[in-house]
């Protein structure tokens, strides 16, 4: 527990009463400040819009340091997770706290395959939704429906494993029937013949009169790409999924809360702005200058996507593996995509510039990865869903360990009241 490590004391003084109060170190050397006493002990709340400052919990599962651009999960590295293993495998990492032996594998593969399919009642909900609906809101819908097909959903050991490993299956069938909805294909159901990703990308490029042909290649790219999203420590969307747990809701609704939350141009709806900037680039003849000084121009809310982030103040090194994917990707299927060279032309062009160096913004996970994703063929549209499939152990992760978490208690931040001050009522007949 962080508290057992207690490294030093901030005091902090009020007019003539001094405060005292533990700074505790986590194992990677990161300092916190315990002000779990502050309100009580001096009547201040701290004012940290946007929690910049704050952190809401300790934890045991992802360690990013933004100054070095180092990601590990569990304490593995991301390039050694990324180049050697599947994504369950990285799935069961972070859910589990260890990676799995080969028996272990075998079987969460087997259970994966048996839980991959959708009650067929749920094909109503594909076959009703509005068309043009986006796939982030069919699979927020369908996943907190969830709970209503399996509400024998408990804390029990075998029945949170089970809801887990559900949710990872399913997500993926999710995701599928809402690319076929869209094009109006008929569903392709899971395999048991096929591995996770290449049930994947199975069921969303196979149809009953073109088998899809499936090249190892991709198939390692998409376990790539999952792997490289499936954690990112106290994120928006991990925030909302513990938030909205520690109320007490039930696993699907607290991750149908984290897709949404994930959904936004900020976080990781920024994987298809990234796209759509590029396309407008590409449209205006590929000057990439523009739209940099547009990103620069105080009086432009534009942001350039793909670029900065709250804790990565050098290279995402998500980023970097990406562009690699990336370039493999297009070598394999031999595409020349002007969008890659668009990108790399707008990096070059950004870290040149004294306003992101000034800032220390770097590309981030969805610069490089639209570009791989539309090459494997996959809409737009579709970019963020692939995100939320690869980011769902994490939040499941992250979950389960807010409820084993002594120390955790339903979130409710406090703030600073500046409206008016108490007014006497004025019936409506006396109101000017
Ligand atoms: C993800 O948190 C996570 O870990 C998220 C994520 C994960 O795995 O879960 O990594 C996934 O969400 C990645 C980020 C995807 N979003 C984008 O690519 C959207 C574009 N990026 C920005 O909107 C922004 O960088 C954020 C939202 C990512 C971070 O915003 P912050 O930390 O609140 O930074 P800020 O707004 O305080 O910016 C500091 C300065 C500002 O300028 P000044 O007011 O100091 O003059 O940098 C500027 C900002 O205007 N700035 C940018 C910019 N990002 C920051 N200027 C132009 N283009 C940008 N992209």
């Amino acid at each position: 527990m962080l508290e057992n490590n207690k490294v030093a004391t901030a005091d902090l003084v009020i007019g003539d009463k001094k405060f005292s109060y533990p700074i505790y170190e986590g194992t990677e050397k990161e300092r916190a400040l315990d002000i779990r006493k502050l309100r009580a002990e001096t009547g201040l709340i701290t004012y940290d819009p946007g929690f910049v400052n704050t952190g809401s919990c300790e934890s045991a599962i992802t360690f990013l340091d933004g100054e070095q651009g180092i990601l590990r999960y569990r304490g593995y590295d991301i390039l050694d997770l990324a180049e050697n293993c599947e994504f369950i495998e990285v799935a069961y990492l972070l859910i589990q706290g260890r990676l799995p032996t080969k028996a272990e594998r075998q079987r969460y593969a087997r259970l994966l395959n048996q839980h991959s399919m959708l009650h067929e009642d749920m094909q109503g909900f594909f076959r009703n939704y509005p068309e043009g609906a986006h796939p982030m809101a069919i699979a927020s819908a369908m996943v907190v429906s969830l709970s209503s097909f399996y509400p024998e959903i408990a804390d029990r050991e075998e029945e949170k494993s089970l809801a887990a490993t559900r949710l990872i299956s399913k997500i993926r069938t999710m995701a599928a029937f809402s690319y076929k909805k869209s094009v109006g294909e008929p569903f392709v159901y899971p395999s048991s013949k096929l591995t996770y990703c290449e049930n994947l990308l199975n069921m969303v490029f196979a149809s009953p009169v073109a088998d899809y042909k499936l090249d190892p290649v991709l198939v390692k790219a998409m376990n790539q790409l999952l792997i490289l999203h499936a954690d990112h420590e106290q994120n928006a969307s991990t925030s909302v999924v513990r938030m909205v747990g520690s109320t007490g809701a039930n696993l699907y609704a607290s991750i149908s809360a984290g897709i949404s939350a994930l959904s936004g141009p900020l976080h990781g709806g920024a994987n298809q702005e990234v796209m759509e900037m590029l396309e407008e680039i590409r449209a205006h003849g590929g000057d990439v200058d523009k739209m940099v000084e547009r990103a620069k121009d105080p009086n432009d809310s534009f942001r350039l996507f793909g670029f900065g982030h709250r804790v990565y103040k050098s290279y995402d090194p998500r980023a970097k593996i990406a562009k690699k994917v990336c370039t493999g990707v297009l070598e394999k299927l031999g595409i020349n995509d002007p969008l890659l060279d668009i990108a790399m032309k707008l990096e070059e062009r950004a870290l040149n510039d004294e306003y992101f160096i000034k800032r220390k913004l770097y590309p981030n996970v969805d610069f490089y990865t639209g570009i791989t994703y539309r090459a494997m063929g996959f809409p737009t549209n579709m970019f963020t869903m692939l995100f939320a499939i690869g980011r769902l152990p994490g939040w499941i992760a992250q979950w389960y360990e807010m409820h084993n978490d002594p120390n955790q208690k339903i979130g409710r931040p406090r703030q600073a009241y500046c409206g008016p001050t108490q007014l006497r009522y004025v019936p409506i007949e006396q109101r000017t």
